[in-house]
């Protein structure tokens, strides 16, 4: 399932993430309140166990969260991400996926994994802005998914058809959620218009 976040303020605050003249700063804090945005939509679906409270006043039978939620931002700019998303989840875990795109093939190259325990009762959100050619992405949930987990959404916030469909292709099973879908690749894989490297303007590496 694919679905298009696009909600005035996630709007609002990715053209500004996309204007050239926004500076590292004020790119971080966007993409930080977007990433919280996402995350009410994104956990909507979140399985959910009947508890019974006892309020000030009285017993309420009602719900908490039935699952652990794993964050997985994929390195560098998924860790953009993390902050906006424990915002609403505090309860949220972190793993990390090291992987950087070869320039000239494109293919994602694994550098670093860490994982906490527990993914195959998770609810776990692989994190990155960029879905390009998709190669990271489905390399990263490939990784997930040898360690156990079975219940995975990948979350970025712009995307083109070329990495949606190679997600569906390779993982159908996992959920994909944008907050806008561009209209392509150019030739040296990045995406039209897209906001440039989303690494280098988080970091100021460039
Ligand atoms: C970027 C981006 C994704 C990947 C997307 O990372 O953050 O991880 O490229 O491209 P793909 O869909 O074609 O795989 P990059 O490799 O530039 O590393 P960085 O985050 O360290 O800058
Ligand atoms: N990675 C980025 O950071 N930006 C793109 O447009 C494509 C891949």
């Amino acid at each position: 399932m694919l679905k298009v976040l696009d909600h005035p303020l996630i709007t609002h605050k990715l053209a500004y993430m996309r204007d050239e003249k926004t500076g590292t700063k004020d790119f971080s804090q966007h993409l930080d309140e977007i990433a919280s945005l996402m995350a009410y939509e994104v956990s909507r679906d979140l399985p959910v166990k009947e508890v019974c409270i006892k309020t000030p006043i009285g017993l309420c039978d009602t719900y908490e969260l039935a699952k652990e939620v794993v964050l997985v931002p994929i390195l560098r700019a998924g860790l953009g991400m993390v902050n906006g998303i424990r915002n609403i989840i505090p309860t949220a875990k972190v793993g990390f996926v090291g992987l950087y795109r070869d320039e000239e093939t494109l293919m994602p190259h694994e550098y670093y994994a860490k994982f906490p325990e527990g993914l195959q009762d998770s609810v776990v959100m692989v994190l990155d802005p960029m879905l390009a050619t998709g190669g990271s992405a489905s390399a990263a949930i490939t990784m997930l998914k040898k360690r156990g987990a079975r219940s995975i959404k990948l979350v970025c916030l712009v995307g083109v058809p070329e990495g949606v469909s190679l997600i569906e292709k390779d993982h159908p099973d996992v959920d994909i959620y944008l907050a806008a879908l561009d209209e392509k690749l150019n030739e040296i894989g990045y995406i039209v218009p897209g906001l440039g490297d989303a690494g280098d303007r988080i970091f100021g590496t460039k």
